[in-house]
């Protein structure tokens, strides 16, 4: 059971990285608040993207804002802090945010 997740999750991976990245932000909860392409409670992710276009320090900031949370720049209802996410997850998460177009 055990290797066939794996390989699945392998498969995955190999096939559709973008894809894999979604699965990541939907089992850490991201997806409740967010769409890629829609305002739910949170920006959609694609505004986020075209927000950040061409910052070079945007990926580390918005790292840290996702798991420490915060509020402000998208208007007055904050994110709060996620703790279920690592800095690397994080980390991907949001490269995975930016790369939406
Ligand atoms: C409870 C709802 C909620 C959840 C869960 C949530 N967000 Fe958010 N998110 C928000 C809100 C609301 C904002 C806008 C905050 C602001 O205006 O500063 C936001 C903003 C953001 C931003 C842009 C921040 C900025 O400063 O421009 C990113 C990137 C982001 N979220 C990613 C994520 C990721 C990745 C996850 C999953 C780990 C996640 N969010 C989970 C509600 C949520």
């Amino acid at each position: 059971m055990k290797q066939t997740l794996i390989a699945f999750a392998l498969s995955v991976a190999a096939v559709a990285p973008a894809m894999a990245d979604q699965a990541l932000a939907q089992s850490k909860n991201c997806m409740a608040c967010h769409a890629v392409d829609k305002k739910v409670v949170g920006p959609a992710f694609k505004d986020v993207a075209a927000k950040y276009a061409g910052q070079k320090d945007a990926a580390d900031k918005l790292a840290a804002k996702v798991i420490k949370g915060g509020s402000g720049v998208w208007g007055p209802v904050p994110m709060p802090a996620n703790p279920q996410v690592n800095e690397a997850e994080a980390k991907k998460l949001v490269a995975w945010v930016l790369s939406q177009k």
